[in-house]
Order: C-alpha cells, then sequence, then structure tokens
C-alpha cells in the first residue's frame, strides 16, 4: 500500500508539472483526487486496517494528497499569471499621440464677442425664458389676436391647457423688454440673447430656430441717433473698422419709429435687425411713465451675423449636426 500510494503521488506530480493549461490541470485532479480516484479509494480503506498500518498509511496517504493538492493550486496560479502577462500592456514611457479637442460652436463665438462688446459699453446681459405666454410674446407689445402682425412670425403653440391660452415658443426676445421693465426701474441698458422659434419656410438666410441679441436701453433722453451709434460699434467691433450698416424704414407695432439694421456684406445689404424707439404704449403695459421715459430697442439676428463674420453661404447649416462643417470655424 506504502509504495502504491507513492507510486500515485508521482505520477500525479509528474502529470501535474506537465499540464499544458487549466483544463488538463483540472482532469488530472479528477483522475488523482476524486472520488473514484485509488488515492480516495486508499484513504477509505484506512479504518479497516489494523492500529499500526493506520497510522503509517493514514500520514503517507494523507501527506501524499496534501502534495499533489499544493501542486495543483501552485500550477493554477502559474497559468493565471500566465494570463495576465498575455494582456495589452500599457507602455508609460511612450510618446503622446497628440489629443482631439473640440472647440465653440461658432455662434457661440460671435456670441462672446458680442457679449464683450455690449459689456463694454455698460449693457448688463440678461437672460428669459424660451417658452413664453401670449401676453408677453404678442400682447404686451401692442400685438393683439387679430392683429395681422402676428403673421409676421409664423408661430409654433405648444398643447393648450384646459381654459388657458397655450404657450408659446417665443417667436423673438422681445417679450423680456416687458418683463424686464416690469421689475426694474430706468435708467439701464440690456441685452437679452437667446433662441427663439418660428414656422418658417427655410432658406439659406432663414431657420425654424435662431439666435437673437434683444437690446433694450431706456433712460429720460435716449435717442434713436444713439441706438445707431451703439449697432454701428458693435458691428465694428465684430467686422472690423471699415464696417457699414443703414437704417430702413420698417414697421413693427411695439417700436415708433421702426427701423431694419443693414449692414454691407460682398457688396450686398444683408439685414442684421429690426428696431426703433419704444413704444410708448409699452412703456406703459411695462409700468414704465411714458411722458417721463423713452428707448430703444432692436433685435439682432446672430446668425446673420455670423454670416457675415465667417462668410457662410447658408445659415441653416449652423443648427446641424455636421461635424465636418462645424470644424472650419
Ligand atoms: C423681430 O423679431 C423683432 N422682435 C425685432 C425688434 C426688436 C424690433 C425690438 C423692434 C424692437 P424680425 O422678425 O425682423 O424682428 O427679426 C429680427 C432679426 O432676426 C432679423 O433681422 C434677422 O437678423 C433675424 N431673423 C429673423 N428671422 C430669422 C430666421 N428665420 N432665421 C435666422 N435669422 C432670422
Amino acid at each position: 500500500m506504502n509504495k502504491d500510494i507513492n507510486g500515485i503521488k508521482k505520477r500525479a506530480l509528474d502529470q501535474i508539472n506537465g499540464a499544458k493549461d487549466e483544463g488538463q490541470l483540472e482532469k488530472i485532479r479528477i483522475k488523482f483526487l476524486g472520488k473514484k480516484s485509488q488515492l480516495s479509494k486508499i484513504i477509505t480503506e484506512i479504518p479497516s486496517l489494523d492500529k499500526q498500518q493506520k497510522k503509517l498509511i493514514g500520514k503517507i496517504a494523507n501527506q501524499a494528497k496534501r502534495q499533489i493538492e499544493n501542486l495543483i493550486v501552485q500550477k493554477n496560479k502559474n497559468f493565471i499569471n500566465q494570463k495576465s502577462y498575455n494582456l495589452p500592456t500599457i507602455d508609460l514611457t511612450k510618446p503622446g499621440a497628440g489629443v482631439k479637442y473640440g472647440h465653440l460652436h461658432p455662434i457661440t463665438l460671435v456670441l462672446d464677442e458680442i457679449y464683450q462688446i455690449f459689456a463694454n459699453l455698460g449693457f448688463a446681459i440678461i437672460d428669459g425664458p424660451e417658452i413664453e405666454n401670449d401676453w408677453y410674446n404678442f400682447e404686451a407689445l401692442n400685438l393683439p389676436v387679430d392683429h395681422p402682425a402676428r403673421d409676421m412670425q409664423d408661430t409654433f403653440y405648444l398643447i393648450e391647457q384646459q381654459g388657458s391660452r397655450p404657450m408659446i415658443p417665443r417667436t423673438h426676445t422681445s417679450g423680456m423688454q416687458v418683463r424686464f421693465m416690469e421689475k426694474n426701474k430706468p435708467p439701464f441698458k440690456i441685452i437679452v440673447p437667446g433662441k427663439v422659434f418660428r414656422n418658417e419656410n427655410e432658406d439659406a438666410t432663414h431657420s425654424w430656430i435662431f439666435t437673437q441679441i434683444e437690446g433694450l436701453a431706456v433712460s429720460e433722453n435716449v435717442s434713436l441717433a444713439d441706438m445707431k451709434g451703439t449697432l454701428l460699434k458693435i458691428m465694428q467691433g465684430l467686422m472690423g473698422k471699415n464696417a457699414e450698416i443703414r437704417l430702413r424704414p420698417s414697421y413693427f407695432p411695439y417700436t415708433e419709429p421702426s427701423v431694419e439694421i443693414d449692414t454691407l456684406y460682398k457688396g450686398k445689404w444683408l439685414e442684421l435687425a429690426g428696431a426703433g424707439m419704444v413704444h410708448p404704449q409699452v412703456l406703459e403695459n411695462s409700468g414704465v411713465d411714458s411722458n417721463k421715459y423713452r428707448g430703444f430697442a432692436f433685435g439682432l439676428g446672430a446668425e446673420r451675423i455670423a454670416i457675415a463674420k465667417y462668410g457662410i453661404s447658408d445659415l441653416r447649416n449652423l443648427w446641424r449636426p455636421k461635424l465636418e462643417y462645424l470644424e472650419q470655424f
């Protein structure tokens, strides 16, 4: 029995050392340590041996079992270590391959420049809601429900809540004139940048979503000449000293007089903004004494400025997720 055990042990250790992978090792384990193995059989017979044999064979058999087990554990560890050595390694000494940076969107670039110039002229930058109600977007600006001028801005409507007028993705930023004047006493100068939404027939200079920069200056003696000077300064700051603007008569129910502001771009006049002197009724609707105060207001289109600044041929591309296009700026 003693000899048998030593023979089993030798064969087991040889085969374990020669195992090529974990699968083979498991088979060897079952063969030499499994319930049906020779060694297990010997161990189950030990209790029937005489006292002396029991002690001797018991000791040798258990030692053999432990040695086989230990070698299996060791060999398994080797396989695991080998596996992790075969993993792709990170070479910490390798020189960097360069990082691809993103950049700001052209509209953000234009807005940042515009903020800087307006801030230098003493304008505060104010935020306003993109979803507006009928009063601020239209009625407070002299645009009652049946006013034909509402057609100038094709409107999207949100689903109507019972008993209330539908809310509107704002068609322009002008509602913020009223919101701001309700809460702030003149004199002040503000701009309100933000997205606006119109159910437009789109073309190269019209998108259904675009960015406006509302301007509003209210004091006791502000004039249309101040507005022209302000907008000329802005365009010269953005486009260089030779930038030109012109005022063209127009109509908005919330300004009197009203003008469009164009800039000369590639030999043609490009419309940049609607503007005018704030209508006295709008001052009154906002709680400002129209006998004491006057204001000028304008609504600049940021995408139109981007056209002039970057030579963009179709402003709709600014609202499309085309990376190759946007990466040019
Ligand atoms: C307005 O939205 C007036 N609220 C502007 C205003 C403000 C007048 C304060 C008086 C006092 P208008 O619809 O013209 O006006 O739009 C103003 C500017 O937004 C345009 O001059 C143009 O630069 C830009 N714009 C208008 N529609 C689009 C469009 N669909 N896509 C891109 N830019 C547009």
